[in-house]
């Protein structure tokens, strides 16, 4: 049983997150889409709302599943082994959560720098924990959330770029 982690703050995802998410979906078991916290970030959706949404855009994926988490993402990883020790019924959930892999989705240049550092300092961490890139497809090489989100402030639209559940929580945002 193969199962990935595809962490990020998705603030709201993206059909380039959905892509890369979807990518994932078939090359392993089971994919957990990782939803952090990143109170640093000041999110425009709540933790619940961008976990809702990853939820809406993957529900056709029968292999995809969204959970939010706080603190350090090795640590994420660590505390979903740790559970299968001592819970019950929901141990038996989060059993299905351990997760061996990281996959990100690459984008142009500009991602590089940041993603070779967490990749560095997640491997200094924790040093069983692979991570693998997928690259993006040409028509979302520099689609970003907070691009969409810029884009959908300002009233343009979104639709190309967004899945449909998105684009309606974000027009309902910025009305
Ligand atoms: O979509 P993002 O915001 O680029 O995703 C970044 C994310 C959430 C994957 C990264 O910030 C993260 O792993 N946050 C959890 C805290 C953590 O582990 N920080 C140290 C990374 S080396």
């Amino acid at each position: 049983m193969k199962r990935a982690l595809t962490p990020g703050t998705f603030d709201p995802i993206t059909s380039g997150h959905l892509d890369v998410i979807t990518r994932a979906s078939q090359m392993f078991d089971e994919v957990v889409v990782a939803v952090a916290e990143s109170p640093k970030k000041k999110p425009l959706f709540s933790l619940e709302e961008r976990v809702s949404l990853v939820e809406q855009a993957t529900a056709h994926l029968s292999n995809v599943r969204a959970v939010p988490f706080c603190g350090l993402l090795v640590d994420f990883a660590d505390q979903m082994e740790a559970t299968v020790l001592v819970k019950g019924l929901r141990a038996i959930t989060d059993f299905e959560l351990e997760a061996t892999v990281l996959v990100k989705g690459l984008r142009a240049i500009t991602d590089f720098e940041y993603e070779f550092q967490m990749t560095a300092l997640n491997y200094q961490l924790h040093p069983d924990l692979e991570t693998i890139f997928i690259m993006s497809p040409p028509q979302y090489m520099y689609l970003s959330s907070s691009i969409v989100r810029e884009i959908s402030s300002l009233h343009g639209d979104i639709k190309q770029f967004v899945p449909e559940c998105v684009r309606v929580a974000l027009e309902k945002k910025f009305a």
